[in-house]
């Protein structure tokens, strides 16, 4: 729990100061009490704490801990760095013991505020759901932050949509057994529960086939689990004013079918759900501030398994579209149930502009590494609004191009189109989003591909720890207050 208050007291257990390189020269001391102010200068004037990046003091003042910590030069500091250093701080065994800490800022602004709301939330949140807690553990899980700032309307939207980025990866942090179709139809449904400004449409089996979903329902041919389409139509505006569309990919699991994916690429793939697991989030985030806009939030849900009913490499396959679609490999399955679902959408709401967020491909690690994600759109304002929307709330997109030359890529020789590209996967992320764009027609679109950006493999990136990040949310959530 966050909370505010207007200066700093010592009443807690412990305190965390956070000094940029500047203040420490010019020994301003941020605590307020006589005896905290001369500790710290102490550790100062002895040379023990400069307030490098990263340097770390602790001091004891009347039996309470007050940790000093560098943040370096105030130049230097990015939204990104700002936040990973808070997370440092926070994370400090020091604090293992106390749940309440006092948290000072080098200066209180909203932006150094919602770093610390965000730091927090987001930057300590772990997933340690199967992890035995060894009886002797006292580490204190939750902790309550009082942050020495003047309290704004901002940061409760801040601390809501902190909480639903956290949501979105509990979805994909889950055992794909479990994170199946219908856990995600009921955490659908418990979303929208009694909320009057939506009305939902779930598609089964049997509407799908009865509607033509031919390319979602081939994917998820040889899974035991059921296929899904979730819809939320969302009337925060006028209902005669325009919808925007947030499509997600919602691959519970990715096998690659037949083409099969080896060992090392496998492991990771219950990540595959991470764009409906955005969409969901920033429903529950819409519903939760109540958004003043028009959106419809989709979800096309199956799973990539491997079985003697799998869906073949050479197989045509047409979908809701029409379009015939020759199989290149099965392993390019979220632009197949994506397409079905995008085309529905686009027909049956018809939506001002659709914008899909899907792991669809690994070569997006090629182009831009973990830290951004792929933007591909067919309209420079909403690439460019969505652009600003993930600069301004650090959860980062990068654009690669759209152009009519690319369109020979996903030529058939059998079938109108393929959903592998005749350039062996050179541009792969391209390519990909081209084969999507042929399905919304001359809807202003953007496809965000998260594939690398997604979940972090390794011990941390960024604030984020191991696992699901939780990307989208907070892009999403921006674009729709600003656009
Ligand atoms: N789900 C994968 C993409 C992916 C890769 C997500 C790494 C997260 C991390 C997607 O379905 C896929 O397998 N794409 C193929 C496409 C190829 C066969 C054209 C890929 O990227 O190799
Ligand atoms: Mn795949
Ligand atoms: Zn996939």
């Amino acid at each position: 729990m966050i909370q505010f208050r207007s200066a700093f007291k010592g009443d807690k257990k412990s305190a965390l100061v956070f000094m940029t390189l500047e203040q420490v020269k010019e020994k301003k001391c941020a605590l307020s009490g006589k005896k905290a102010c001369d500790a710290a200068r102490a550790a100062v004037s002895a040379g023990h704490f400069e307030g490098n990046k990263g340097d770390i003091f602790p001091l004891i003042v009347d039996g309470k801990m007050v940790v000093l910590f560098g943040l370096g030069k105030k130049a230097d500091l990015t939204p990104t760095s700002l936040r990973g250093l808070i997370r440092r701080g926070l994370l400090l065994s020091y604090f293992k013991k106390s749940a309440d800490i006092e948290v000072i800022l080098h200066e209180d602004t909203v932006d150094t505020v919602k770093a610390v709301i965000e730091a927090d939330i987001i930057g300590t949140y772990s997933w340690k759901k199967y992890i035995a807690k060894k009886a002797d553990d006292k580490t204190v899980e939750k902790k309550n932050i009082f942050v020495i700032a003047a309290l704004r309307p901002e940061y409760a939207a801040c601390i809501t949509t902190s909480e639903n980025v956290n949501f979105a990866r509990e979805l994909v942090n889950d055992n794909a057994d479990l994170v199946d179709s219908l856990y995600l139809e009921k955490t659908f449904r418990g979303i929208v529960k009694g909320v009057r400004s939506v009305e939902i449409e779930v598609l089964g089996r049997k509407e799908l086939a009865a509607k033509k979903f031919g390319l979602l329902l081939a994917v998820n041919q040889g899974s035991n689990k059921k296929p899904r389409v979730l819809i939320a139509k969302y009337t925060g505006a006028d209902k005669d004013a325009p919808y925007t569309a947030f499509i997600g990919k919602g691959l519970t699991f990715d096998s690659g079918g037949l083409n099969l994916k080896p060992t090392g690429s496998m492991e990771t793939m219950r990540e595959d759900m991470s764009g409906a697991a955005a969409v969901l989030a920033t429903l529950k985030n819409t519903i939760d501030l109540r958004i003043k806009k028009n959106i419809i939030f989709a979800c096309g849900i199956a799973e990539n398994a491997i079985d003697a009913n799998s869906y073949k490499p050479g197989d045509v396959i047409t979908g809701y579209a029409g379009i015939s679609v020759e199989i290149g490999n099965t392993d390019a399955e979220g632009r197949l149930v994506l397409a079905d679902v995008m085309a529905y959408v686009n027909k049956t709401y018809k939506p001002v502009k659709i914008i899909d967020i899907a792991t669809l491909t690994g070569a997006v690690v090629v182009a831009l590494g973990h830290d951004y994600t792929g933007l591909v759109s067919n309209n420079d304002a909403l690439a460019e609004a969505l652009l600003k929307s993930a600069a301004a709330t650090d959860d980062r997109a990068w654009r690669l191009p759209n152009y009519p030359e690319i369109k020979d890529s996903i030529k058939s020789k059998i079938a109108d189109i393929r959903n592998t590209s005749t350039l062996r996967g050179a541009g792969g992320t391209i390519t990909g989003a081209e084969f999507l764009r042929r399905f919304i027609g001359e809807t202003p679109w953007a496809h965000l591909d998260i594939a690398g950006t997604a979940f972090v493999d390794g011990d941390s990136r960024f604030y984020y720890g191991h696992g699901a990040t939780g990307v989208g949310v907070r892009i999403f959530t921006d674009y729709m207050l600003n656009n």
